[in-house]
């Protein structure tokens, strides 16, 4: 699997209204506003994926690896470029985007100061094993985005798409520089449940963050729409529990879960915004 860099570009700032960042989804207010979430950690924390496996990029000889990181790269300062238009519609909706960007910033920079390389790229490998996950819910369960704001939806798609394409190139780097024995083994699964727990406490305050700051997110039946979409239908966050525990196998690779056929929708869908 060989990831391409897509120079896409999907004009959000044109196409959509300020107001529409809240109520893009049709299950409402709170929902748009859990996919917003999300988007607020992608431009810093991209970053810090990149950051993380260009250090190992030196010692990696099979060639195909070394061009499978240049498409990761690519892929992930696209995303990184995308969301950043994303945010800044959430700033000019009068949400505090750039101030909650800042905090993954300073985060990571603190993370970038406190843990070795190592560590770092376990980080990078537990996030892109979470995003590897839920992307194939995205993909999976169309009704997932059915009805969005077109462009909301192909962006979503989009980068779920090539988030499932890159899947393993962070794991294959750890696998050739950090190893496969038992060491390797149980930092992998400490990073991830240590990255679990941080991460979706996280997401938690920024959601909360977020609706405190839209008026018009009020009332229970929205809080009711968002518990019914994230656990029972399409249940974003029930149906990750088990491809998330196979990362604690031994012998698990990104492509175990192996939804490639996917992927044949991602020249369609990117034709129309390449640039
Ligand atoms: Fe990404
Ligand atoms: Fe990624």
């Amino acid at each position: 699997m060989q990831p391409v860099r897509r120079d896409l570009d999907f004009d959000l700032p044109q196409q959509l209204k300020p107001e529409d960042i809240g109520q893009w989804h049709p299950a409402g207010r709170h929902v748009s506003h859990f996919f917003n979430a999300l988007s607020l950690f992608f431009p810093e924390g991209e970053r810090f994926f990149i950051h993380s496996v260009r250090h190992y990029r030196g010692r990696i000889t099979d060639p195909a690896l070394q061009q499978a990181i240049t498409g990761f790269i690519g892929q992930e300062a696209m995303h990184g470029r995308e969301h950043v238009d994303f945010n800044n519609l959430m700033d000019r909706a009068g949400l505090p985007a750039t101030q909650l960007d800042r905090f993954v910033g300073r985060l990571l920079e603190r993370v970038k100061k406190l843990i070795p390389p190592s560590w770092q790229l376990g980080v990078t490998l537990a996030l892109e094993h979470f995003t590897a996950i839920l992307a194939n819910v995205l993909l999976s369960r169309p009704e997932t985005l059915a009805g969005a704001h077109p462009r909301m939806a192909d962006l979503w798609r989009w980068h779920a798409l090539e988030e499932t394409e890159h899947k393993a190139v962070a794991f294959d780097v750890y696998d050739q520089t950090i190893g496969r024995g038992f060491r390797a083994w149980a930092l992998r699964c400490f990073l991830l449940l240590a990255v679990t727990v941080i991460f979706m406490s996280l997401v938690f305050v920024f959601h909360l963050r977020l609706i405190a700051a839209d008026p018009q997110a009020r009332g229970l039946r929205g809080w009711a729409r968002l518990v019914s979409f994230l656990y029972l239908r399409p249940g974003a966050l029930r149906r990750i529990v088990l491809p998330w525990l196979d990362y604690f196998r031994p012998s698990f690779h990104p492509w175990m879960h192996n939804n490639r056929h996917y992927l044949t929708q991602i020249d369609e869908l990117t034709a129309s915004y390449q640039s």
